[in-house]
């Protein structure tokens, strides 16, 4: 069957989730125990997965470490936080006329709008609506409160965010989370650009565990790939 080439490029094969065995999975779950190691004095609950510009992997990097999460039989939250080019309801096939947006719009209730996925343990809360001022709601009181809560009621958060670079909303979100993973591109992220991603996460004081190197060319297979600071 052919794909409508609209919905092909909305689509999304969520590896962890549809082929355990495969490589790919194994990586997700190498890093999903250096994150544990990584914190393993600290209480590490809430985790934003971000980079230095578009389209290195942000999305696909933090919907596998969420799936594996959740497959360890921790309760997971999985938050598009990228409220300017939202993917995670594509990802999961979920709707999404409610979501994020909507909590810190109409202070809606955090559990009427967070969905179950079809993966045990893996509750998703959407983007909500595209709004005008992304950085703002990300910034605000009512933002803060909500990571907050739902470090009480999940056992590990992940946040989808925009890059870094180009607007301010992953840094914003960096000061309030307990953690950050950057994705550098192998084939694509400039180096200058990777450094300055991290000074400027510097900057808010963000925690970075470390880096995720997606698109790791091994043996012609894409590769993830995580090392520590
Ligand atoms: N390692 C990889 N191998 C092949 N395709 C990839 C890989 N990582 C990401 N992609 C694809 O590249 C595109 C951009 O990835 P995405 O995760 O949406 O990036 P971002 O959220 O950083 O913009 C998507 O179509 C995704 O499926
Ligand atoms: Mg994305």
């Amino acid at each position: 069957m052919k794909r409508d080439p609209k919905t092909a490029s909305r689509y999304r094969n969520l590896i962890t989730k549809n082929n355990q065995k495969s490589p790919i999975s194994e990586s997700f779950r190498t890093l999903r125990t250096n994150i544990q190691f990584t914190s393993v004095d600290t209480d590490l609950k809430s985790i934003m997965v971000t980079s230095a510009t578009p389209q290195e992997g942000k999305s696909t990097v933090s919907a596998n470490l969420a799936v594996v999460m959740a497959q360890s039989g921790k309760k997971t939250l999985f938050v598009d936080a990228d409220l300017r080019k939202p993917t995670v309801h594509y990802t999961f096939s979920l709707q999404n006329r409610e979501g994020l947006t909507n909590l810190l719009v109409a202070n809606s209730e955090m559990n009427q709008l967070v969905q179950k996925s079809d993966v045990e343990n893996l509750f998703v809360l959407t983007s909500g609506p595209i709004p005008p001022n992304p950085a703002e709601l990300l910034g605000s009181k009512i933002m803060g409160r909500f990571v907050k809560e739902c470090m009480t009621q999940y056992d590990i958060v992940i946040f989808d965010t925009p890059p870094v670079i180009p607007v301010a909303d992953a840094q914003i979100l960096a000061s309030q989370v307990d953690g950050v993973l950057l994705v550098v591109n192998s084939g694509k992220t400039k180096q200058d650009l990777a450094y300055k991603a991290k000074n400027l996460l510097d900057k808010v004081n963000a925690n970075i565990l470390g880096t995720v190197l997606n698109n790791r060319k091994v043996s012609d297979t894409n590769y993830y790939y995580y090392y520590g600071r």
